[in-house]
């Protein structure tokens, strides 16, 4: 039998990912195996993949042909694909890469020893069921990013169906984490040093908890309901503030149709609860969101930045934007544009859009706006946004702020880099100060997208 020992283990994609390795990790430890941070000295290397658009996918693949060719060299190394990809392609996998061992979906990772075995009896394994309520609840990630800051997952899955996104299909079905578990974790991370937590679901708004279970629609069947029972996202946030009140709270990702006021007005509340929204808007024109199937217009999504303007006026707003989704013409193209002037985010990650098997969108609609004209739009948008976080960034001159200390500035060590509330990176000399704690800056410069201060 193969004495395996060391895993390496490489995270594509999203903040998800990266925790959900973190899951992966801990269940390998568990088992005796050592992590390696150098792939050649492994003898189990894993790929946490990512589907959400094609690019990253290829990038995926290409690096997996950099994997086979240690694998010429060293016939007993296995390897595994995990995440939405394995999902994606299953049994295409170790078809078309001969020399893939092993296919894990993200809700088979407590099974990955028992994969393992199987295939330290010769046989390739893939265990890709979509579970309806797994939420690795009881497992303590391992956490590798630093000692800071850490990611927890409060949900898994999406019930919301965009017509572009492949995720409901990769992840499966919306389910809520236990809280006391969430809570715990919580605690221990502070006991730990951690100082800034960041929740993560695919859509943390539609977080709920009753009577032992984390699935809306068996909930919503329950006879009887008792609501001061009942933990939604706003509930949870504020369990945890008043749990853990030195340490930080962010959460990411909240759909527009499910954040609510009472959440708005939770954040407003606490002073650890972070100033910050990231509110995917993907278009500013209401043909096109219908499309997506977003269950918001432009003037609901309009409506809500104002309650978030007016509860939380120092909130700051980011978005994800997806341009040339199918049959987009130059005036929805605009109202996206004047949706961004609108609002003047902060930040923001902007896309182009790729077609993904199975989607409703690949199935119903042509992807019909050509790469120059997708491509010229997305120019726009960057530029675009690049004025208002300038914008938003010289707002904050001559302000003090909070800023918790993460690590050494990479461009002078004797500077550290942090963020401010509202997930600005803010960077200033060391003076006196440790890794691990809050100090307040005054904010002097701006230079590109990082803020320049000084400890008052
Ligand atoms: N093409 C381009 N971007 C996409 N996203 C999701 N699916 C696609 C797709 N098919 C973007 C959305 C989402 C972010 C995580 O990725 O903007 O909010
Ligand atoms: Fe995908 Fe929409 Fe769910 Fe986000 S909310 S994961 S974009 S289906």
């Amino acid at each position: 039998m193969n004495k395996i020992r060391k895993f390496y283990i490489e995270t594509y994609g999203c903040q998800m990912n990266v925790s959900d390795s973190e899951i992966v990790i801990s269940i390998l430890i568990k088992e005796n195996f050592k992590i390696t941070f150098n792939f050649e000295d492994a003898d189990l290397i894993f790929i946490n993949t990512c589907s959400i658009r094609e690019k990253a996918e290829q990038t995926i693949k290409k690096r997996l042909q950099k994997f086979n060719l240690l694998k010429k060299k060293k016939p007993n190394l296995i390897i595994g694909i995990l995440g939405c990809m394995a999902k994606r392609l299953k049994e295409k996998f170790l078809e078309e890469e001969k020399l893939i061992n092993l296919v894990i979906g993200p809700d088979s990772y407590r099974d990955i020893p028992n994969l393992i075995s199987s295939v330290e009896d010769g046989k390739n394994a893939v265990n890709t069921i979509l579970s309806r309520d797994e939420t690795y609840a009881d497992i303590n990630p391992v956490h590798f990013e630093n000692k800071i800051t850490a990611f927890i997952t409060i949900m898994r899955g999406c019930d919301n169906m965009c017509s572009f996104c492949i995720v409901p299909f990769t992840r499966g079905r919306e389910r809520s984490r236990d809280p006391d578990t969430i809570i715990k974790e919580c605690q221990l991370l502070y006991n730990k040093g951690y100082r800034e937590i960041t929740l993560l679901g695919q859509n943390v708004d539609s977080y709920i908890w009753y009577n032992g279970s984390g699935i809306k629609r068996d909930i919503y069947k329950m006879p009887n309901i008792n609501y001061n029972n009942l933990i939604d996202f706003a509930k949870l946030i504020e369990l945890i503030a008043i749990s853990v009140p030195n340490m930080r709270i962010r959460f990411s990702t909240s759909n527009p149709h499910d954040m609510s006021k009472k959440v708005l007005t939770i954040i407003k509340k606490y002073p650890n609860i972070c100033k910050n929204i990231h509110l995917p808007v993907q278009s500013g024109s209401t043909r096109i969101l219908k499309k997506m199937n977003r269950k918001y217009s432009r003037e609901e999504y309009i409506y809500l930045i104002d309650q978030i303007r007016n509860i939380i006026p120092e909130c700051s707003i980011s978005h994800d934007i997806i341009t040339g989704f199918c049959g987009e013409t130059e005036q929805d193209h605009n109202d996206t544009l004047s949706l961004m002037e609108y609002v003047k985010y902060d930040y923001g990650y902007m896309f182009i859009y790729s077609v993904r098997p199975g989607t409703i969108a690949e199935k119903h609609f042509k992807d019909d706006v050509t790469m120059d004209i997708k491509k010229r739009r997305l120019k726009e948008i960057i530029n675009l946004q690049k004025k208002h976080s300038y914008f938003r960034m010289q707002q904050s001159i001559g302000k003090i702020q909070e800023v918790l200390i993460e690590k050494v500035s990479k461009k002078d060590k004797n500077y550290w880099s942090g963020r401010n509330s509202q997930n600005v990176t803010v960077v200033f000399p060391k003076q006196n100060s440790k890794i691990g704690t809050f100090v307040n800056v005054k904010i002097h410069n701006i230079i590109s997208s990082t803020l320049i201060g000084k400890i008052i």
